[in-house]
């Protein structure tokens, strides 16, 4: 049998020098685990538009199809900023989104201790807080027809659609379900269905797929803006919440802020099972290219190491390794380690994003 496949798009800005630190990984747990991956390197963004005019070639494109699992640092810069909007750097990410067709979205939420401290909540309400927001990424409001703006009478009227089909609710629930037996059994699920006809629906499909499908998974269903609410009272109630593009977009922004610094936040999207189980996937930090800190070895890895570890755990089944090197990073981070971002008012000596992935790579020797 051959090796899992993982394409590497290191894209712009800082994403090459935090990849960089993951293909070391990824190295070292092909040589001390046995973990053997076929792994590909190609452009992305604004590096891509540089050599082929393109922010994604075609090659690229389809080469995403068929791998396993594809790892993106970031695009976009400043660089850029002037370019024609069907060439920029952003929609090189988008056109992976739209056609490896990735409707749900999993952005976690998780409090190291070591960092709690930096929280805007008090430290007992996060520490040891681990989360995950499923959000519906391809449907909705963003993008329901009738849209737009028109005049009506003497005045300007703006329209947007909230629209939802039920396979598309179907889809992202079984999405969470299956997360959720990963994870610890439990969902809950959000949308305003007190005030919304879609809001119906969707607490009636997500019913109608556990009851036929997941009755293990323990399923719990709230108002949206109670959830807001709850989040930030006592996010630790929850573990996997399943809700739409829209209040989605909100409240994995509001848990994502629970927990402290952009350089900290994996992501991943994911499509459709292919007949092993295996979704397609785009696993993403949460951050961005960061052109002020470019060049000059301040980037925390920690955000793209642990996209790294949620592609182990949901594009190849190994939980265990996942969990090895999210206790790798929860090490060094209680050990005091920290990348400048990662530094608080008293400040200290950060370490570069090379010494980063350095003493990760130590934690890991240690873990065996
Ligand atoms: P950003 O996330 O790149 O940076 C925001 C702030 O956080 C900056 O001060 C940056 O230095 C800091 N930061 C971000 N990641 C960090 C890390 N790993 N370690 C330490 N500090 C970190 O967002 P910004 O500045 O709004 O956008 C910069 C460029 O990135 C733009 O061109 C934007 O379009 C693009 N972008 C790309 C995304 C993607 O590829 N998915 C997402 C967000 C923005
Ligand atoms: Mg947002």
């Amino acid at each position: 049998m051959s090796n899992p496949s993982i394409l590497i798009l290191p894209g712009d800005g800082i994403g090459p020098e935090v990849m960089s630190q993951v293909e070391r990984i990824i190295e070292w747990f092909g040589d001390k685990r046995g973990l053997k991956f076929d792994v590909e390197t190609d452009l992305v963004g604004g590096a891509a538009y540089d050599n082929h005019g393109t922010p994604l070639a075609d090659e690229t494109m389809a080469r995403a199809l068929e791998v396993d699992a594809v790892l993106l640092g970031a695009v976009g810069g400043p660089k850029y900023d002037d370019l024609d909007f069907s060439v920029k750097p952003e929609r090189g990410l988008l056109r992976l989104r739209k056609e490896m067709d990735l409707f749900s979205n999993l952005r976690p939420a998780q409090c190291f201790d070591a960092l709690a401290d930096f929280s805007s909540l008090k430290k007992d309400v996060v520490a040891g807080l681990d989360i995950m927001i499923v959000r519906e990424l391809t449907s909705g409001v963003y993008f329901g027809e009738p849209r737009g703006i028109h005049k009506e009478g003497n005045e300007r009227v703006g329209i947007n659609t909230q629209r939802y089909t039920e396979s598309e609710i179907a889809r992202v629930a079984r999405s969470a379900f299956e997360l959720a037996r990963k994870r610890n059994n439990k969902v809950c699920s959000m949308e305003k269905a007190n005030v919304m006809e879609s809001g119906i629906l969707w607490r009636d499909v997500v019913t109608e797929i556990h009851q036929a499908e997941y009755p293990d998974v323990e399923l719990s269903h709230m108002y949206a803006d109670n959830g807001a609410m709850q989040l930030v009272r006592a996010p630790k109630q929850f573990d996997v919440i399943v809700t739409d593009n829209l209040f989605g977009d909100v409240l994995s922004d509001c848990a994502a802020m629970l927990t402290g610094s952009l350089g900290m936040l994996p992501s991943a999207s994911l499509g459709a099972p292919d007949a092993n189980g295996r979704p397609k996937a785009l696993y993403e930090p949460v951050h961005g290219s960061a052109p002020d800190i470019t060049g000059q070895g301040k980037a925390n890895p920690i955000a793209c190491i642990l996209s790294f570890a949620m592609a182990l755990r949901y594009s190849f089944d190994q939980s265990d390794e996942a969990t090895r090197l999210e206790k790798a990073v929860e090490k060094v981070l209680a050990d005091g380690v920290r990348t400048a971002d990662l530094m608080g008012p008293e400040g200290g000596s950060p370490v570069s994003t090379t010494e980063m992935g350095d003493v990760i790579l130590e934690a890991l020797d240690a873990s065996l």
